[in-house]
């Protein structure tokens, strides 16, 4: 680990542990003092937690713990988390597990050649049994050697066996209808509502990991946003803190 994970690891525990909601970290000086470095790395380490909405900083008064989000905010989550966040036991029906070319538009979005070879997984995926999702992911198979099949959580596999952990995602959700196939394989209505979710997902190094589409059952299924203006977790929220409301 170099100094700026460590630091940065420090702090995640000092704010999963003892210091609370609109409680102070120790000053920029005693950090970077405590492990070794400048307090321009301590800077870029509270700036990282600053975009990241954990702390919020009041001039001349330093660095608080911010509050977590009252609801659940679009947080990079995998189908099996996303279910046991709402209760429910997250399944597969695995349909198609196959590796093929890219072709032009997955090629492109995991930076492939279209004849690269990529791994297609088609899963139906359920809650407490019931299909709540189809699903089309493909993953680069340079980046998967020896997969032949998937069983639970793809995340899960990806970070056990292959140490390729998901940190980030582009990601676009649009209304849509279900075609022959996919309500014969969700058990809906042919042309009945849903929710297309294309998602580009990116590992620690920045590569890309992943492309899915997953076509969820528009009766089955809700996204929930946290929205927040622009200025929360800035300094304004000190004028609340003593007390303003
Ligand atoms: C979500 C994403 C998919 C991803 C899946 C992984 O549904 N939209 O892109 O493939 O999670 O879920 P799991 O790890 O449960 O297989």
């Amino acid at each position: 680990m170099t100094k700026h994970e460590l630091l940065h690891a420090h702090l995640e525990t000092l704010m999963q542990g003892g210091i609370g909601p609109d409680q102070r970290l120790p000053p920029e000086r005693e950090l970077a003092e405590a492990f070794g470095v400048s307090r321009m790395t301590v800077r870029h380490a509270l700036d990282r937690l600053e975009r990241e909405r954990r702390v919020y900083r009041v001039q001349g008064a330093g660095t608080f713990v911010a509050r977590p989000p009252i609801a659940k905010t679009i947080e990079l989550t995998s189908f099996t988390e996303d279910m046991r966040r709402r209760g429910l036991v997250p399944g597969s029906v695995l349909r198609v597990f196959e590796t093929v070319a890219a072709g032009p538009e997955i090629g492109y979005a995991l930076a492939l050649s279209p004849a690269d070879e990529v791994v297609h997984v088609e899963r139906v995926r359920t809650a407490d049994g019931i299909p709540m999702c189809l699903e089309h992911a493909y993953l680069p198979a340079a980046l998967v050697p020896g997969l032949t099949t998937l069983e639970g959580s793809l995340y899960e596999q990806l970070h056990r066996r292959y140490r390729i952990r998901i940190t980030r995602a582009e990601q676009s959700i649009r209304a849509t209808v279900l075609d022959q196939q996919a309500a014969a394989r969700l058990d809906a209505p042919p042309f009945s509502p849903a929710l297309l979710v294309e998602r580009t997902a990116f590992d620690e190094r920045d590569r890309p990991v992943e492309r899915a589409m997953s076509t969820y059952r528009g009766d089955r299924y809700s996204f929930e946003i946290a929205v927040t203006t622009a200025a929360a977790g800035s300094p304004a929220r000190a004028g609340r803190r003593s007390g303003d409301e």
